[in-house]
């Protein structure tokens, strides 16, 4: 039995026959007239993109996205990446088979993710939280969802069990910060109520997403949100725990409500208490960083990632060695003017750049959020000596988006014989940034919550 060609696996000059989820696609019209659809295609592994150039109009038609296709064409290369010239392309149903072969995963196991989370929801010492932490876990279908939902549909764990991965993940880096944070300020932050709280933030994706049919939003997560869906899952376990505190509620509720942490990105109140704003900063960091890792392990080999519209640019991968020539210095001649030794120790430690101050801080961090960032001044700002008109050669310029083939980050302009459309717009209206799993509570009430 041959192997399943995956997104992975194809070479140029394959001969593609195989199952996909079709994830996008996208008809246009070259110069001359004709009709041709741009399609990205997927499985657990990877994307692959595809154009097919006849009959696009009427197939375009016959296509829904987030379904499984049957794909036969020929793999080659173009822009340095592999594109599949589409012969012949067929929707088909879902199937438990095409759903475990084609949907990506965590790379964590179900029952890695729940040992993880048991071994956390066991740590707290509030027996009414410990306790509400199992009650969550009791109501019906919370346990079995919590440990499949994806996160989001595309921005970030965007995968099966992308929530718990999430999730954990967050509470384990809010559990490192409360130690770090209330050795400076003693009694600051409520181990207990963070860790619940972050277990709680995101439980809404649970009823926000389906995928059951690829991921998507449900009826119910377009209309009312993951913030109130989570709010009403937390509503309904408190009833179940007599007696638990009214404050210690509604500051579980305000970290849910908050964790977007601005009205702009969904928040129905900024982030009030020290655990709202440690979570909203831990939430945006994890999202980030899964976004990164997944952007530069569809990079594999390449130098530069492709360009993503979530960060307006690309990255570099540095695990690749750079393409570049570094600029030798001529064996035998000294460096031209030298610099004073008292200047060269005034400048700041290329490892250790000046700390931003708090405004600082915070304009890099609205301009990470709107992608309209000038990487220039906040990164290299410890690497330039004063204006010096120095006709030394510059350390590096930096965040130019772009080494050297490609010149521009973005839609790029086919120089082939058709005519290609811009990279399709994102699809997602949708301006979730994060998602979250859940641990689960077990049959020990006060100090070890029932799990699993
Ligand atoms: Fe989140
Ligand atoms: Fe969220």
């Amino acid at each position: 039995m041959t192997e399943r060609q995956t997104t992975q696996s194809v070479q140029p000059g394959d001969a593609l026959n195989t199952t996909f989820v079709l994830l996008e696609k996208s008809l246009a019209t070259t110069k001359t007239g004709n009709d041709y659809l741009t399609l990205k295609l997927a499985d657990k592994d990877g994307t692959l993109d595809g154009k097919l150039w006849d009959d696009a109009a009427v197939i375009d038609a016959q296509l829904h996205v987030q379904t499984p296709v049957q794909v036969e064409g020929a793999v080659s290369i173009y822009r340095e990446k592999k594109q599949v010239t589409i012969h012949r392309i067929v929707q088909l149903e879902w199937s438990d088979e095409l759903f475990a072969l084609l949907l990506p995963e965590s790379q964590f196991s179900k029952e890695h993710l729940q040992s993880r989370f048991k071994m956390l929801l066991r740590s707290l010492e509030d027996p009414q939280i410990s306790a509400l932490a199992s009650e969550i876990f009791a109501l019906p279908g919370v346990a079995e969802t919590y440990f499949m939902a994806p996160a989001a549909k595309m921005m970030h764990h965007a995968y099966l069990r992308g929530l718990a991965e999430h999730t954990l993940s967050i509470m384990e880096i809010c559990d490192n910060l409360v130690e770090h944070y209330n050795a400076q300020f003693p009694g600051l932050i409520n181990r207990d109520v963070l860790l619940l709280g972050a277990l709680l933030h995101d439980i809404g994706k649970i009823i926000e997403y389906t995928y059951q049919a690829g991921i998507d939003l449900t009826r119910r997560g377009r209309l009312v949100g993951h913030l109130v869906l989570g709010t009403e899952i937390l509503n309904r376990a408190i009833q179940n725990v007599p007696g638990f505190p009214q404050d210690t509620a509604d500051q579980l509720r305000h970290l849910i409500a908050s964790h977007h942490g601005e009205f702009e990105k969904g928040a129905s109140v900024l982030p009030l208490t020290p655990e709202a704003v440690l979570l909203h900063h831990v939430d945006y960091l994890d999202s980030e960083m899964n976004s990164v890792g997944k952007l530069l392990e569809d990079a594999g080999d390449s130098e530069w990632s492709e360009f993503s519209r979530k960060f307006g640019r690309r990255l570099l991968n540095t695990k690749v060695p750079s393409s570049e020539a570094t600029p030798e210095p001529v064996a035998g001649q000294p460096t031209e003017t030298p610099e004073p030794e008292e200047e060269a120790s005034k400048r700041p430690e290329k490892d250790e750049p000046e700390e931003p101050d708090d405004g600082e801080m915070m304009e890099a961090y609205d301009e990470e959020l709107d992608g309209s960032g000038d990487e220039e001044g906040f990164v290299h700002e410890g690497e330039l000596p004063e204006p010096e008109p120095e006709p030394e050669p510059e350390p590096e310029p930096e965040p130019e988006p772009e080494p050297e083939p490609e010149p521009e980050p973005e839609p790029e302009p086919e120089p082939e014989p058709e005519p290609e459309p811009e990279p399709e717009p994102e699809p997602e209206p949708e301006p979730e940034p994060e998602p979250e799993p859940e641990p689960e509570p077990e049959p020990k009430k006060p100090r070890m919550p029932t799990l699993f």
